[in-house]
């Protein structure tokens, strides 16, 4: 399992009342899924994804990265796997305005050490794969924000990371420049990367294998779906429908309509 989260809860001291963001939450994600979690506005969906993404610690419960406690991890420790084995994307892209798109491909590979002749090939790949090879000197200020969002997707595989930590990817484009953007996680996953995306668009959740549904802190369910997409690529269907954790949980794969 890549990610393993048993328990867990996260509350915040607001003033004199306590707010309980995330709710006893149990769930796995195995390597190559590819899942959304969806829910309103203020069900906890970003607050989860904090502590996927190691920025922020769970009040009580259990977090396990690639079979490993988070739990007693040093901030030093946390931040190397952040950089190394995970990839942000935000809604607001979180581009640095005076950096050139290649630069800002480059940041975390430098964070990493990578030698500047190393980071300048792969960034320039990373260019290529999102379709934005002749912005690479353009700044942030003058890309739209389809093209912000499709920097900031190369920026967060710049290290190979195993896993895609997305915060509403497509929140801020229209729907045909979102669509592009889901296309590429897609591929991506394709490609064997494991992807988290964090929506509240139902179009967004159905392109996902599998749907974690989320309401007032707490999972209320966690539903597997067969994309026409994932139906094709049938060795992924078979290991999710022989995947033991499956049986007996209820869990049905939902055909699209
Ligand atoms: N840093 C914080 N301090 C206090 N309350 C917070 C903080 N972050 C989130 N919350 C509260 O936790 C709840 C869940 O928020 P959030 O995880 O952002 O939900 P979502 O991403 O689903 O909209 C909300 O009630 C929000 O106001
Ligand atoms: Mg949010």
């Amino acid at each position: 399992m890549l990610i393993e989260a048993e328990n867990i809860c996260r509350s915040y001291r607001n003033g004199g009342s306590r707010i309980e963001a995330v709710k006893d939450c149990s769930f796995s994600v195995r390597e190559g899924e590819f899942l959304a979690i969806t829910g309103p506005s203020g069900s906890g969906k970003s607050t989860l994804m904090s502590i996927l993404g190691l920025l922020e610690r769970q009040t009580s419960g259990k977090f396990r990265i690639g079979g490993q406690d988070t739990g007693h991890m040093s901030a030093d420790i946390r931040a190397g796997l952040r950089n190394q084995i995970l990839g942000f994307v935000f809604q607001s892209y979180n581009l640095l305005p005076r950096l050139t798109a290649q630069e800002n491909i480059e940041l975390p590979m430098t964070y990493a050490g990578v030698r500047a002749a190393t980071r300048r090939t792969r960034a320039v790949e990373l260019l290529r794969k999102v379709g934005l090879e002749e912005r690479q000197a353009h700044f942030p200020n003058q890309l739209s924000g389809g093209e912000q969002q499709r920097i900031a997707i190369a920026r967060a595989l710049a290290n190979s990371p195993q896993l895609i930590l997305a915060d509403e990817p497509t929140g801020a484009l229209d729907s045909e420049k979102g669509a592009q953007i889901l296309d590429l996680f897609q591929e991506i996953n394709k490609a064997g990367r494991t992807i988290v995306v964090i929506t509240h668009d139902e179009d967004v959740a159905c392109r996902a294998d599998r749907i974690l549904r989320m309401k007032d802190g707490c999972i209320i369910e966690d539903e597997l779906v067969l994309t026409p997409h994932y139906q094709a690529d049938t060795a992924k269907a078979a290991s999710f429908v022989r995947h033991p954790e499956l049986r007996g949980t209820g869990l049905q794969p939902r055909r699209p309509e």
